[in-house]
C-alpha cells in the first residue's frame, strides 16, 4: 500500500509562513507608511530619534491635559475614530492604560477580552475574526498568547481593502514593545541625566518575560549602556537576546549575586516568574527563586540615585514596604504607560506636529 501523502499546506498558511520567516530587517519597512509609523509590532522598529520624539510628545500631552481646554483639544483629535482592544490574555494595566490613552484622544473603544464571547467558538478562524474588526474600527490593539499572532493580524489586515494599524500589546513570551516604550520613558524621567551611560540590572524570569526582551532591544538606541542579568538558572536571558547585545556591542554580565549587582546598578528592573508558560518549560513552583527577591537589604545597598522598576503585576519578588521608598518608581511607571501609549497612538494617526504646536 502506498504511504499516505502529507497533507498539502493551505495556500494562505504557506503565504503567511513565507512572510513570517523573512528576516525582521527586511520586514520592518512594511510596518511604516510614507515614512511614518503605522503598525507597532516590534521594539526593533524604534530609533533613538523616534524614542526621543515619543517621550517629548508624551510630556507635552501630559502638560496639555492639566487645563480643561487642553484636555478638550486632545479629545477632539480622534473623536471620529474607533479602536478595538482585543486581549486574549489577562491584563489589568496594559488594558486600562490603552483604554485611557484612547480616551485622552477621544477615540471610542470596543473590546473583546474573552474569545469565548466571539465567533471563534462558532468555528470562525482568527484570521476572519481579525478581518472583521477592520470593518468597524480604525485601530486594533492586541494582546495574544501566541508569539507570532499579532504580526499575523497586521499581515492579514494589510492585505484587505480597509487596512487598519495594529499595536502589539503583548505577544506570548516574545515581545511587549509598548511596555518597553513606557520603561524607556520612565528610565529617562527618573534617572539623573537620562539613560545614556547607565547600568541596568534585570532580575527574575528573563527567559519567558517578554518585557525584558523588548526592553533589551530598545536599549541599543542609547550609548554607554551596561546590562546585568540576575535570574534562576532555569530562567536565564535567552541566547537570541545575548546575541543581539553582542552584535550591538552592549556589554552585559550574568550574576547570581543580587546584592553585589544592586550596589552597582542605576536601575533595577524586577520581574515576576511567568508560570503561565510552565506547560512548555517545567514546573517553576519547584524552583527556589527567593535569591532573586528585592528586600530591605537590597534597598539599603541601592545607590542614592538608583531606581527600581517593575512592569507589574508583582508577586513576592518585591515586598510592599519597598513601595514607600522614593526610589521605587513602579507605580509612576504604570501611569507613564498611559501617556506614552497616548503619544504612540497620536503618532500613528499623524498628530504629533498638531499637538506640539498647541499653545
Ligand atoms: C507584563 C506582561 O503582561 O508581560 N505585564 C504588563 O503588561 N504590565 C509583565 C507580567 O505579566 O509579568
Amino acid at each position: 500500500m502506498a504511504a499516505p501523502k502529507a497533507a498539502a499546506e493551505p495556500h494562505r498558511e504557506r503565504r503567511w509562513r513565507e512572510f513570517h520567516e523573512r528576516p525582521l530587517e527586511e520586514k520592518l519597512p512594511l510596518f511604516f507608511r510614507d515614512g511614518a509609523l503605522y503598525d507597532c509590532l516590534f521594539s526593533q522598529q524604534f530609533t533613538r530619534e523616534s524614542l526621543d520624539r515619543l517621550c517629548t510628545l508624551a510630556d507635552r500631552m501630559r502638560s496639555i491635559t492639566k487645563e480643561k481646554s487642553g484636555d478638550d483639544f486632545l479629545q477632539s483629535l480622534l473623536s471620529n475614530k474607533r479602536a478595538m482592544l482585543y486581549f486574549s490574555q489577562p491584563s489589568t494595566r496594559t488594558f486600562l492604560s490603552f483604554s485611557s490613552a484612547c480616551h485622552i484622544l477621544g477615540l471610542r473603544v470596543l473590546e473583546i477580552r474573552d474569545l469565548k464571547t466571539s465567533s471563534v467558538v462558532k468555528g470562525e478562524s482568527l484570521d476572519d475574526t481579525i478581518r472583521t474588526f477592520s470593518s468597524y474600527v480604525d485601530l486594533v490593539i492586541m494582546r495574544h498568547h501566541e508569539p507570532g499572532f499579532v504580526e499575523r493580524a497586521s499581515w492579514g489586515l494589510n492585505g484587505t481593502q480597509r487596512p487598519v494599524p495594529v499595536i502589539n500589546a503583548g505577544s506570548g513570551a516574545d515581545q511587549h514593545p509598548t511596555q518597553a516604550l513606557l520603561d524607556i520613558y520612565t528610565l529617562n524621567r527618573y534617572l539623573q541625566g537620562g539613560l545614556d551611560g547607565k547600568r541596568i540590572l534585570m532580575v527574575g524570569d528573563l527567559k519567558r518575560g517578554r518585557t525584558v526582551r523588548s526592553l533589551a532591544y530598545l536599549l541599543k538606541n542609547y550609548t554607554g549602556i551596561h546590562l546585568s542579568f540576575a535570574a534562576p538558572d532555569a530562567f536565564r536571558m535567552q541566547p537570541d537576546i545575548l546575541d543581539f547585545l553582542n552584535r550591538h556591542d552592549i556589554p552585559y554580565e550574568e550574576t547570581d549575586d543580587l546584592l553585589a549587582a544592586v550596589e552597582k546598578a542605576d536601575a533595577v528592573y524586577m520581574t515576576r516568574i511567568q508560570d503561565e508558560h510552565d506547560k512548555s518549560s517545567g514546573d517553576s513552583k519547584k524552583i527556589d527563586t527567593s535569591l532573586f527577591h528585592f528586600t530591605q537589604k537590597h534597598l539599603d545597598r541601592l545607590p542614592e540615585n538608583g531606581i527600581i522598576l517593575h512592569p507589574l503585576p508583582r508577586r513576592d519578588e518585591i515586598s510592599p514596604e519597598i513601595d514607600d521608598d522614593r526610589r521605587a518608581v513602579y507605580w509612576r511607571q504604570e501611569r507613564n504607560g498611559m501617556w506614552i501609549r497616548a503619544a504612540l497612538i497620536a503618532t500613528i494617526f499623524g498628530l504629533e506636529a498638531k499637538i506640539l504646536a498647541k499653545k
